[in-house]
């Protein structure tokens, strides 16, 4: 399987948290322009990257019940969404901050179709997807597991958004897509199930 390095994640940037949380909204119309590695790669580390070890456990930006991190962030590229990727589906392998290539064919259309064919998803050069292996939190907790993954895309998608902010670019928050249909498309193991998708872009100036 093909790996593919990002770009160092930025800590700091010239935006204030409180600015970028004054600004955030959902933005659904897209320029397009393609987006770069590194906006994948801030994006990407924002969702799921690694910022510290604790006691062995390679902790992320954003939390997890118990540490168990049952999220994997996915990367879907449309055709030209990014001119240092092909078209396809990626996994953010955390630990190494590093792409690796899952499906090396264009599935924009057949991801849009899955999520309602929502134009958000149609004009968005690329879309992070949240997944989840729930059994891991399941596991520690029985009673709450669920809950709590879904507590964990909140988390995630809202760093995706706060650092769209900072980069000037757009993101909206997509919940409402056919969990079988969007399985399919990402050809995903009985173990994953998406949880949440964020398509990300440079926005038009009329929103
Ligand atoms: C769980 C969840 C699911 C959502 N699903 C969609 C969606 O499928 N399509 C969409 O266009 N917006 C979706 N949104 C975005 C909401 O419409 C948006 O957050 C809301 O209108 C408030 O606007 P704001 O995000 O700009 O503050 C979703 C938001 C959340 C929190």
């Amino acid at each position: 399987m093909a790996s593919i390095e990002l770009p160092k994640p930025e800590t700091d940037s010239s935006t204030s948290v409180e600015r970028a949380i004054a600004t955030r909204a959902s933005r659904r119309s897209f320029t397009r322009t393609p987006v770069t590695l590194t906006d994948v790669s801030q994006l990407l580390w924002a969702a799921q990257g690694v910022t510290h070890v604790r006691e062995g456990t390679k902790m992320r930006t954003a939390p997890s019940a118990g540490a168990t991190y049952p999220l994997t962030a996915l990367l879907e590229v449309a055709p030209e969404g990014c001119p240092e990727l092909e078209p396809g589906l990626y996994r953010y392998a955390s630990a190494h901050h590093c792409l690796e290539s899952e499906l090396e064919t264009a599935i924009h259309g057949e991801l849009t179709r899955a999520a309602l064919d929502q134009e958000v998803l149609r004009d968005a050069p690329a879309t992070i997807v949240l997944a989840s292996n729930t059994d891991r939190t399941r596991q520690q907790y029985p009673d709450h597991g669920d809950r709590y993954v879904h507590m964990e895309a909140g988390h995630a998608a809202q760093n995706v958004q706060l650092v769209c902010e900072s980069r000037d670019l757009c993101s909206c928050p997509v919940g409402a897509f056919s969990d079988d249909d969007v399985a399919a498309v990402l050809e995903l193991s009985a173990r994953l199930e998406a949880l949440y998708l964020v398509p990300f872009g440079h926005g038009t100036t009329d929103q």
